[in-house]
């Protein structure tokens, strides 16, 4: 009798350890992804153009998630490696790389790392992006660039802020700050800002990384330079 019972209840505990098993399994549910037909991204964004840049400048850098290093599995410098971890399309809250930038640890933002945090429009960005199924729409430039506008807060600060200030955003940055209009001003006014965005030759080709600015960016900074680099 003993036995019978000690062996009634080690089947229970077989069949509780399975079924438990079997619960906890169908929790680890995958996350929600957005069907391909329903990816109809977001008609004012471009990816090249808008979602690229941010990566580029703030994430593929030398030493961190560019080809060489790709730190912690994460290689960030192109449509194909950025889609391939992190980023789940129509799930923003299930995306690692959006957690990654809008999560706070004691008030500092987690990524990335030792340089400052994405800011509201950045963000905005990102979020739009992957909630309308993170899209590579291509290249749609052109379509918000104006060769008559370049006055320094308008059109070169947000210039700098979406291309170079990921890398250039301290004066001890590598190759210096361009965060404010002082040292925009210091670069344009000793020629290594238009020659490094021309990528001509003896500069060093800026953005690290990244595409050549359009022809239209580069006239516009090139203006700005010519009127005298002001702080307009
Ligand atoms: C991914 C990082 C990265 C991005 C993005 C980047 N730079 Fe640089 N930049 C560097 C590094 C690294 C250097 C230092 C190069 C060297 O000394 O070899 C540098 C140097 C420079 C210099 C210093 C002078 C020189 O020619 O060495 C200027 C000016 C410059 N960059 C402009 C820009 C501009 C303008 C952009 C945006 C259009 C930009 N950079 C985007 C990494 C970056």
């Amino acid at each position: 009798m003993g036995n019978k019972k000690r062996i009634i209840t080690l089947c229970l505990l077989a069949v509780g350890v399975v079924f438990g098993i079997m619960f906890t399994n169908s929790c680890q549910h995958q996350a929600y992804v957005l069907p391909e037909n329903l990816r109809t991204g977001d008609p004012t964004i471009c990816f090249e153009r808008d979602i690229l840049p941010i990566f580029q400048s703030n994430c593929a850098k030398s030493g961190c998630h560019d080809a060489g290093h790709h730190a912690a599995g994460y290689t960030l410098d192109n449509y194909t490696n950025i889609m391939k971890k992190g980023i789940v399309p129509g799930n923003v809250a299930a995306s690692k790389v959006w957690e990654s930038v809008s999560m706070k640890i004691f008030g500092v933002e987690v990524m990335p790392q030792g340089a400052p945090a994405l800011n509201a429009t950045e963000l905005d960005l990102l979020r739009r992006w992957i909630s309308t199924g993170a899209i590579d729409s291509g290249a749609c430039y052109t379509s918000n660039c104006d060769t008559t506008q370049f006055t320094y807060s308008g059109t070169i600060a947000p210039l700098m802020q979406i291309h170079c200030t990921g890398c250039h955003n301290s004066a001890s940055a590598s190759g210096g700050s361009l965060m404010d209009y002082a040292s925009v001003k210091d670069a344009a006014v000793n020629g290594r800002l238009i020659g490094d965005i021309e990528h001509l030759s003896g500069y060093n080709a800026m953005p690290v990384g990244g595409a050549q600015l359009e022809d239209c960016q580069i006239t516009q900074i090139k203006k700005w330079v010519a009127a005298g680099a002001q702080n307009n």
